[in-house]
């Protein structure tokens, strides 16, 4: 899009039925912040919306589990996650929530709209009722034997033990989990929203407006979120349900719904226009939300993880499309996961860094948890915190880098200038490898631009540490502790210069480390008027006599001691969940799904062509024939087969494998071979190689 007007920067509404971690913040929040702080940096005009997710089953869960309401539980959570961001430094306008009086009124009549349109489709399904509790029981509220698996204790959604995806109506001999009563089947109405009719716009607008070559208009979304769109996609939609059984939500506010209440994902992301309303109405300015929700100017960004990317990108812009008054966001930029020391996140299992202890346990350490989830974030796969690799880049980053640079400019200012900004010697003026160092940092600059105005923060928070690193360079290079005892003006310059890169350093770690950049902004004695971004490089921020402030320090080393005590807390942990879980399976997590596994398509097919991929040692281009159709499939097993030998041969594949280029070639498909320990490959025959057994497994059949 042309230069937006203003920004409208949304961060997932966390779920205020549990704590934030740093999984939550790795992959929404730390991001989200720092282009905020950026563009606030910029003068842009900019704000930055969340607040907790207060409706859905799992709330509804914990209370009962607890005793308490569902208003309990929220309440609890809301507060907790709340503090804990302000602490953190998450620079939200506001953090709201959706149990708000504004939210309510903004989701039913958002519902009311699309009702009036016509857009719903209403249906009556049969749904399970306990007839003791006298409610619809959710597909987490019902128990019973796994029809896979026959295990017993499986959900109505999921059985854990086998994996597999269930429907209620399938558990043999179902229980209510509220009462233990056997469910009856009883008809409920619903509504649903058509989201295969809104297929064709939402193709145009995601594959075409966003996609790789989109003529550059408007911006090319990652390629993890354009692919799960892509995929749903020419999976085909179908109508999705808005509505629930349920007691604690927004009631459906409709005639003939008594006892319903919008399905959560539908009211959450409503959330996001309710907060900015109630923003604008905190400013007494209570239309103001309007421009930032309904201009095409603004530029609106979701920042979400992965499990997200369905909800904002497809059924989230469907319903702002159908009702009419909002514009679409211009990117959704999803983050993969963090894991925690090689495991999995999980709350349920407590393997998890939880953000409010470690503000308790890290007093001011704050932007140490920043920089290393910011320099781990998980942008284009999963990635992992571990508190080894914490203490590595606190310690031989923060410290032996940005901080040693700006401790040794102050100091040696302190030492030799009685604490005042040296000038220039306007007589020697600047030599060449003064001015090669002050060129570097537009440089610098422009790089840190590029990349977080392209989400990649990761490669932007490289390039700020670039400029605390080419200070730190200058220094080691210059030597103003030897200069100093044959020429002082000399020293004079390398300082002025050192100390105008501390400056430009503190307007440029403002995004990622904003503790620190205040710390030293204060240090410097900048006034607020000089911290802006496009300062950074002016080598004027100082003035030549300016008095600096006392040298802190702004990280300290980070002990070995400190991570083993955090170690052995998460060794506790898993001792307890072991002991929790000695007679149960494997964590689920840990184990391949059987969903998974019959995603997979595997077919016996023939190879019908081959040929070696030219300038390469280890590729074959082969033609293959799956029963489905012919296609060509480029596999690295030139090094154990020639082209020849594999004409003719029965393999297996693996059909809907995403196509790939490799050399030029679309392979479209994988070959399944045995791979021995010395590498040598074998076939996977599905039978004997020849036609006579086609009898058996004949081309096209499945394997699973
Ligand atoms: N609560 C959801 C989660 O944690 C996110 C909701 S985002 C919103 O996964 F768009 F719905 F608000
Ligand atoms: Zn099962």
């Amino acid at each position: 899009m042309k230069q937006p007007k203003r920004y409208l920067v949304t961060s997932a509404l966390p779920y205020a039925n549990g704590p934030v971690h740093i999984g939550h913040l790795a992959g929404v929040y730390v991001p989200s912040d720092i282009y905020v702080r950026y563009l606030r940096g910029k003068g842009a005009d900019v704000i930055s919306i969340c607040g907790s997710d207060e409706h859905g089953v799992p709330i509804t869960i914990k209370a009962k589990k607890e005793g308490v309401t569902p208003q309990d539980v929220v309440d609890k959570y809301h507060g907790i996650i709340k503090d804990a961001f302000r602490r953190f430094g998450i620079s939200f306008d506001i953090y709201s929530r959706t149990s708000s009086a504004t939210h309510a009124r903004t989701a039913s009549d958002f519902f009311r709209k699309l009702y009036e349109q016509g857009e719903f489709i209403e249906q009556t399904t049969e749904q399970y009722y306990d007839p003791e509790a006298q409610q619809f029981l959710a597909d987490r509220y019902i128990t019973g034997t796994c029809p896979k698996c026959q295990s017993e204790g499986a959900y109505g959604d999921q059985c854990e033990k086998c994996g597999s995806t269930l429907s209620p109506t399938e558990l043999i001999d179902p229980k209510s989990a509220i009462t233990g009563a056997t469910p009856v089947l009883k008809k409920t109405k619903h509504w649903f929203l058509p989201l295969d009719k809104y297929e064709p716009m939402l193709r145009e607008w995601i594959l075409k407006e966003h996609g790789a070559d989109n003529g550059g208009e408007h911006e090319v979304w990652k390629s993890n979120v354009y692919g799960q769109c892509k995929s749903w996609l020419d999976g085909g939609l179908l109508p999705r349900a808005v509505s629930r059984d349920l007691d604690w939500g927004i009631p459906v506010p409709v005639e003939g719904a008594e006892g319903k209440v919008l399905y959560v994902w539908f009211d959450a992301p409503i959330g996001y226009i309710s907060a900015t309303k109630e923003l604008f109405a905190g400013k007494g300015d209570p239309e103001g939300w309007r421009p930032y929700w309904q201009d095409e100017d603004t530029k609106l960004v979701h920042f979400i993880g992965k499990d997200n990317i369905v909800f904002h990108c497809i059924v989230f812009p469907s319903m702002l499309r159908v009702h009419g008054d909002f514009i679409l966001p211009e990117n959704v930029p999803a983050n993969e996961f963090l894991n925690l020391e090689n495991d999995k996140i999980s709350t349920s299992r407590n393997w998890a860094v939880w953000l409010h202890e470690y503000l308790d346990e890290f007093p001011g350490k704050e932007d140490v948890l920043r920089y290393v989830l910011c320099a781990n974030a998980p942008e284009t796969k999963d990635n992992d915190f571990t508190w080894r690799d914490f203490q590595a880049r606190n310690n031989n980053e923060l410290v032996a880098i940005f901080g040693n640079f700006v401790n040794r400019a102050f100091v040696l200012t302190h030492k030799y200038f009685g604490g005042r900004v040296p000038a220039v010697d306007p007589a020697a003026g600047l030599t060449d490898y003064d001015r090669e160092t002050i060129g570097e940092i537009p440089r610098i600059k422009a790089a840190i631009e590029q990349n977080i105005e392209n989400y990649r923060f990761r490669e932007a928070l490289k390039e700020m540490m670039n400029l605390a690193r080419l200070g730190n360079k200058y220094l080691a290079d210059t030597e103003p502790w030897k200069v100093i005892k044959t020429d002082e003006t000399r020293v004079a310059t390398i300082l002025n210069i050192s100390l105008q890169i501390t400056a430009g350093l503190a307007i440029a770690a403002e995004p990622f480390l904003p503790f620190t950049a205040k710390k030293l902004a204060g240090m410097l004695r900048l006034p607020s008027s000089a911290l802006r971004w496009d300062h950074i490089g002016c080598m004027t921020l100082l003035e030549a006599g300016h008095e600096l402030g006392e040298a802190e320090l702004l990280f300290e080393k980070i002990e070995d001691s400190v991570v083993e005590a955090q170690l052995k807390k998460l060794e506790a942990t898993k001792a307890a969940n072991a002991a929790a879980n000695a007679t149960v399976a494997p964590a689920k997590e840990e184990m391949v799904q059987f969903d998974d596994f019959a995603k997979m398509d595997i077919r016996v097919s023939k190879v019908i062509a081959a040929e070696p991929v030219p300038k390469t040692k280890k590729l074959l281009k082969l033609t293959v024939d799956t029963g489905l159709d012919t296609r060509t499939i480029v596999s690295g097993i030139a090094e154990c087969f020639s082209a020849e030998e594999m004409v003719g041969k029965r393999v297996l594949v693996l059909v809907n494998l995403a196509p790939r280029m490799l050399r030029g070639i679309e392979s479209q498909g994988m070959i399944l071979m045995a791979e021995s320990p010395t590498g040598k490959l074998s076939v996977v025959a599905p039978v004997a190689d020849d036609e006579s057994a086609s009898e058996t497994a004949p081309v096209g059949s499945t394997v699973g």
